[in-house]
């Protein structure tokens, strides 16, 4: 660790920092434990409330978007115990047990916690729920769960067409349905299976290409009906059946650990440990985009806990260069895109990024955020429809940028301020507490 004086990062008030390192140079050295993952801390808390009997929870992320999905759930008269103890305790209710709310559901920044209750909610009869959440949540289309949802027979209403929230959602015995989705996206499968669920009889969703498979892993461990087909991309609930109860250790998360993985391979003769990391294949696009420039990560100590694959991660500093990422490379990357036109800034050559349509409805439109805020610190990119072109090499300097409220964003910036000369201010670099609560005290920790 930095002396306090030598330290780059300094706060300005609660929201924004800055970081200097140009006059220390710096090394990323130590070994970090990454927090648990937010896709599977989310399911296990959703998953635990529809079981019967206790579930217990290790590593449970104590990010904000897991923290409104706790509060949802309490809301709905599910007993879960203080999130910040090393084990969480979740007493099920059984499927159908839901109490209807007395106030509004606020999922406050999080997609996942407000499409995956979707379908549990349109599936409660002689219930009315009404939900919303923050800004960025306001603005992000929901009419890819709510239209698979009214087919089963679900009676949902939305701004704009029933599109954004706030929501009004009126439970109803729902119909299974077989349906096609037209994007990847792992929030659109796992609500219609969670809505198949608590139907009778059969429902399929297909996928164009396979999102992230957390929920039919942990679906089936809590005794759930599901199988998948690979060669179709389709996932079959059989609904009815009751979860019981498990024990669940959540894996530190790909995600937050992807800027650990760019930040040392960046910064020179840098060498980070990152343990008991979630290597799902359904997760690891990350690890094959970094390959393909040229990264140097080996994976350690690999074993499954709880039906998870998981590893340490060493990574070393490595000359970086420009690759191509496309297709179903890009779903298997899909919230690592921001960290990764870092790392495409400071690599040799061209990066192009294909296919990456969705991330202009995430948290914020993620390829015109990054592409602006790094423009400013030097960047060379060009924007398209789908993606991004970065020709790396260009040195970059402080600037001021702003996270967009975006917690990803936030992060990767703070990673691009590593390398950068000057003083890059950070604005509302606070949001990085939506999934890494202590990113930049291991960040100061990490430099030296
Ligand atoms: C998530 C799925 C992804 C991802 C999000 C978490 C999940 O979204 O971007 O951060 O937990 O299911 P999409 O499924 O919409 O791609």
């Amino acid at each position: 660790m930095l002396n306090l004086t030598d330290n780059p990062i300094k706060y300005h008030n609660q929201h924004d920092l800055s970081i200097q390192t140009s006059n220390s140079k710096i090394s990323l050295q130590g070994s970090l434990l990454i927090p648990g993952d937010k896709s599977i801390s989310h399911r296990a808390l959703m998953f635990g409330a529809l079981a019967q009997g206790e579930t217990r929870i290790e590593n449970l992320l104590l990010g904000e978007d897991v923290i409104s999905t706790a509060n949802c759930w309490r809301s709905l008269g599910v007993n879960i115990s203080d999130l910040s103890a090393p084990t969480v305790f979740v007493k099920g209710k059984g499927l159908g047990q839901l109490q209807e709310p007395l106030d509004i559901l606020d999922a406050g920044n999080s997609g996942t916690t407000m499409r995956l209750m979707l379908g549990i909610l349109a599936a409660q009869p002689n219930c009315l729920f009404t939900m919303t959440g923050d800004r960025s949540l306001r603005s992000r289309p929901m009419s890819r769960v709510i239209k698979p949802l009214v087919q089963m027979g679900a009676e949902i209403w939305g701004r704009q067409n029933d599109n954004f929230a706030p929501l009004a959602i009126k439970g109803n015995k729902l119909r299974p349905i077989h349906y096609h989705s037209p994007v990847a996206s792992a929030q659109v499968k796992s609500c219609v299976l969670l809505a198949g669920l608590m139907s009778e009889g059969q429902t399929t969703i297909t996928e164009p290409a396979l999102s992230r498979d957390h929920s039919e892993r942990m679906l089936k461990a809590f005794g759930a009906d599901i199988k998948t087909d690979s060669t179709t991309n389709s996932v079959t609930i059989t609904g009815g059946n009751n979860l019981q109860g498990q024990s669940i250790i959540v894996p530190g998360d790909i995600s937050s650990a992807a800027f650990w993985l760019v930040a040392a391979s960046i910064v020179p003769d840098s060498e980070l440990v990152l343990t008991n990391v979630g290597v799902n294949p359904t997760r690891t696009g990350i690890l094959d985009v970094l390959g393909k420039m040229g990264s140097d990560i080996t994976l350690e100590n690999q074993k499954i806990v709880a039906g998870e694959p998981i590893a340490d991660l060493r990574v070393r500093s490595s000359p970086l260069l420009g690759c191509e990422i496309a297709g179903e490379l890009t779903v298997r990357s899909i919230d690592e895109i921001p960290i990764i036109i870092v790392a495409a800034a400071f690599a040799k050559g061209t990066t192009t990024i294909k296919d990456a349509a969705e991330l202009r409805v995430k948290e914020c439109d993620r390829l015109k955020v990054m592409a602006t805020q790094l423009s400013r610190m030097g960047a060379k990119i060009t924007e398209y429809a789908d993606g991004l072109e970065i020709q790396g090499g260009h040195p970059l300097s402080g600037a001021e940028v702003a996270s967009h409220d975006d917690h990803r964003i936030a992060m990767s910036l703070a990673v691009a301020a590593l390398q950068a000369s000057e003083t890059t201010v950070i604005k509302d670099a606070i949001a990085a507490n939506i999934s890494y609560p202590n990113f930049f005290d291991s960040l100061q920790q990490v430099c030296c």
